[in-house]
């Protein structure tokens, strides 16, 4: 392992990681300065993720894992329900979207977006997956209540809807529809600049917290799929503005209007969006793509950009 830590991708010069990580990185993680290890390989988990079809309590289509940090052995181990982590393992089909994934949450971690504890982690086989902290439980397994789009919205179809359907129920539900209707527009305009075009409706969620009541859940699912399908049709799978593709300023700004944003509000998040340019592509630059991948993802952020700042 190099002088990258694994969670913040930061290259460190002088600072010492443990193993791969940033001490700081690794306890907010996993709550210890040195990371607990993984005890199963990437092709062990097709078996474990199968074997745990419709009982865990996580869904969604790509395989992954429901795990808990078993300070004892002080290793990462499956469990079936109260887990406190997602893991998300390479696949055959996509290349690295571990390393993607990891990227996006980075990003969006810079441009203000709340984002849970997530990291590479490196599997027996030395592959390195993608792990995230479940925000939808406190430290004591208390589960909170978090209710998905597609569930709010009451269609059959993930990809029915569009950003101004999910603002309408922010407005109708949310204890705090002021700070949600700016995340989720600062939400659309990265998950364009940043090439994901498969946030559907269950990849959003409100979630209801003691101290706020119901609002919109930190970020999660977030990946460059543009990069691993080239032939992807359209840009954005919610609609916004009734688009899907090509995508103008005006169209954003119209957005935040139908939101019920301000001009300087919507100008404010523009302004930020632009500002953190060179910061995302340093970190695309340093990231753990591979060479071709950075070259790539660069190609899609700039160009996507250019379309709102040109
Ligand atoms: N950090 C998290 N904390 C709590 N719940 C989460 C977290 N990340 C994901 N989830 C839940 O798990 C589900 C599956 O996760 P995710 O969307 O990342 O997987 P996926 O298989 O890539 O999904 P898709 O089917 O959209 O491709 C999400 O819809 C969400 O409800
Ligand atoms: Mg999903
Ligand atoms: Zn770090």
């Amino acid at each position: 392992m190099n002088d990258q830590c694994l969670s913040c991708q930061n290259i460190e010069t002088d600072l010492k990681l443990t193993g791969g990580y940033h001490p700081r990185c690794s306890r907010k993680l996993f709550g210890t300065a040195r990371p607990p290890k993984v005890p199963f390989s990437t092709p062990d988990i097709a078996g474990e993720a199968q074997k745990m079809v419709g009982r865990m309590s996580i869904s969604g289509i790509q395989p992954k894992l429901s795990l808990i940090h078993d300070r004892k052995s002080h290793q990462l181990t499956v469990i079936e329900r109260g887990g406190s982590y997602i893991l998300k393992p390479q696949t055959e089909r996509f290349e690295s979207l571990p390393e993607n994934e990891n990227l996006c949450m980075c990003s969006a971690s810079v441009y203000g977006i709340a984002v849970p504890s997530h990291a590479l982690i490196p599997l027996s086989d030395g592959k390195l997956a993608y792990l995230v902290k479940r925000f939808d439980r406190l430290e004591d397994g208390t589960k909170l209540q978090q209710e998905d789009f597609q569930q709010l919205l009451q269609t059959n179809d993930k990809y029915d809807g569009s950003y101004e359907k999910i603002a309408n129920v922010i407005k109708k539900y949310s204890n705090v529809p002021g700070l949600d209707l700016v995340e989720l527009f600062e939400r659309a305009l990265l998950n364009y600049v940043l090439g994901n075009g498969d946030a559907h409706l269950k990849n959003f969620s409100l979630i209801k917290e003691e101290s706020i009541g119901y609002h919109l859940s930190p970020v999660y699912d977030l990946v460059n799929s543009r990069l691993v399908l080239p032939e992807e049709r359209e840009e954005m799978c919610l609609s916004l503005q009734g688009k899907k593709n090509r995508f103008s300023r005006k169209n954003f700004i119209k957005l935040a209007e139908h939101f019920g944003l301000t001009n300087k509000q919507s100008a404010n998040s523009l302004l930020h969006l632009h500002d953190i340019t060179p910061a995302i592509e340093k970190m695309i630059e340093e990231s753990f793509l591979n060479e071709r991948l950075k070259d790539r993802f660069l190609e899609i952020y700039r160009k996507r950009l250019k379309r709102i700042f040109r």
